[in-house]
């Protein structure tokens, strides 16, 4: 087998990130954008010895489950994997990436947690703008595995809002002639533009320049016509680099955050802060933690990894006190202001990494219950340690990577945990990638 090779293949099944899956010679053949059952002409496109990758060529046999695509960039864009077949199928594929990536565990698998809004749920767009060939100005997503974008009107995912203001701030970089950074010389100034939203309707916009600018003319341009534009930041990046935004920030109108709600309790969050995606989901999400956690008023609680502290505020809704801990400084000044904004009273931010910062609660007092939410590389295995040896009886695991959730879950099946419970929820619906809630416990007699 070689690369550009050509094969008509009947697809026996999709592999766990939704890959249409066949067998060519007795080697694994993973088709992307094919559907199972699916009889297709492909083309090899990358060879291994032991698999291969292969793309779509011709369908010569159709599945019922294949939809076409409600976006006009799918084929090229490298956002969703998964907008060529039906919802019921893509939960299917979530649910089962998660059956199998937890397979050597025994646990109670409860339905995934589905989205009612498929499209326009994020609330969260960064979109990246360049001078094509021609110099003309594009911006959009950069095209799958590389750093070239594809030039787009909308992103369907995304809040229909923020790209409405998106092509207004691109109308406007174009008719005043903004110089337009490049990546290859590291010249010119408008690099990126970042545009949140919350349920209440409020948005905030951040640019991403190389240095500072008047920008009055655009914020007039945008107030009047988006009164929902409550936050307008400068973010200064000079350097040439993939992480997007510096901690070089400058006000340029309105409120230092927008005001978000969640499960009832009101959350400042600002540019830097971290916050879930898909607000309806979240919500869900964060519900269905807090079911397994079984919370009551005698409990005292850790919530590591708290970001602004939109889970730890719900968790001291319930229990007698709830300590969390964030390494980013200005998430830890949001979270105490959400705390006093939401007048509660029994919650203690700490700021560190929860590897180092949880040591300094082993002796306090007894904790009853520990959530994580970790980034995708999961827990730390000095973090890991701590929990076993604090003999913390229950622990819900909330995971956005499940196969670093598995490697941890592992380390704390052979500390004395169980795995019980898994609830998978789709926060990002369209594409791959799925969230995950894990509920682990053991008796507390049975941790001494
Ligand atoms: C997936 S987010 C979860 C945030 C929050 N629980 C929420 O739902 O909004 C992960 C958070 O962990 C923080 N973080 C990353 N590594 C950390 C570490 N070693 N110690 C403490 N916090 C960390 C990040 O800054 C981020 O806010």
């Amino acid at each position: 087998m070689q690369v550009k090779d050509k094969y008509e293949v009947v697809i026996d099944s999709f592999d766990i990130n939704g890959y249409g899956v066949c067998h060519i010679d007795k080697k694994i053949v993973f088709v992307e954008g094919a559907m199972e059952n699916e009889k297709v002409l492909i083309e090899i496109t990358d060879d291994h010895k032991k698999f291969s990758f292969a793309k779509v060529l011709k369908i010569i046999e159709k599945s019922n489950d294949r939809i076409t695509p409600d976006c006009p960039y799918s084929k090229v864009c490298g956002g969703c994997d998964l907008l060529h077949m039906k919802y019921d199928v893509e939960c299917k594929i979530k649910e089962n990436k998660v059956r199998q990536t937890l397979r050597k565990f025994n646990y109670k698998e409860n339905p995934i947690i589905r989205n009612d809004n498929i499209f326009g749920y994020r609330n969260k767009i960064m979109v990246p703008f360049q001078r094509d060939e021609e110099g003309d100005l594009i911006y959009g997503f950069y095209e799958k595995m590389s750093h070239r974008i594809i030039p787009m009107d909308k992103c369907i995912i995304s809040n229909d809002k923020s790209n409405q203001i998106l092509f207004y701030i691109a109308r406007y970089l174009s008719v005043f002639n903004i110089r337009i950074y490049d990546e290859n010389t590291n010249k010119g100034l408008f690099k990126e533009v970042m545009i949140r939203n919350t349920a209440l309707n409020e948005y905030m916009v951040v640019l991403v320049t190389t240095e500072k600018f008047d920008f009055s003319g655009l914020i007039d341009y945008l107030n009047k016509d988006f009164p929902e534009i409550k936050s307008i930041w400068l973010n200064i990046n000079s350097k040439n680099t993939n992480v997007v935004l510096s901690d070089q920030y400058i006000k340029l109108y309105g409120n230092d955050t927008i005001t978000e709600d969640i499960l009832g309790l009101k959350f400042n969050v600002s540019a830097a802060s971290f916050m879930q995606v898909n607000h309806d989901n979240c919500e869900k999400l964060y519900s269905e933690a807090l079911r397994m956690a079984e919370l009551n008023s005698n409990m005292n609680v850790i919530d590591a990894y708290c970001g602004m502290g939109s889970i730890t505020l719900n968790i001291a809704k319930k229990v007698k006190k709830v300590y969390g801990i964030e390494v980013v400084e200005q998430a830890i000044i949001n979270a105490n202001k959400n705390k006093e904004l939401n007048s509660i009273f029994n919650a203690e931010f700490i700021c560190g990494k929860c590897e180092e910062k949880i040591k300094q609660l082993v002796s306090k007092e007894q904790i009853d219950c520990i959530f994580f939410d970790p980034p995708r590389k999961g827990c730390e295995k000095a973090f890991l340690d701590t929990v076993v040896e604090m003999k913390i009886p229950k622990i819900v695991y909330i995971s956005c990577n499940i196969a670093t959730a598995a490697r941890d879950i592992e380390i704390l099946e052979k500390n004395g945990y169980k795995l019980n419970e898994v609830t998978p929820c789709d926060l990002f619906s369209r594409t791959s990638h799925v969230e995950t809630v894990c509920l682990l416990d053991k008796n507390r007699e049975q941790i001494k």
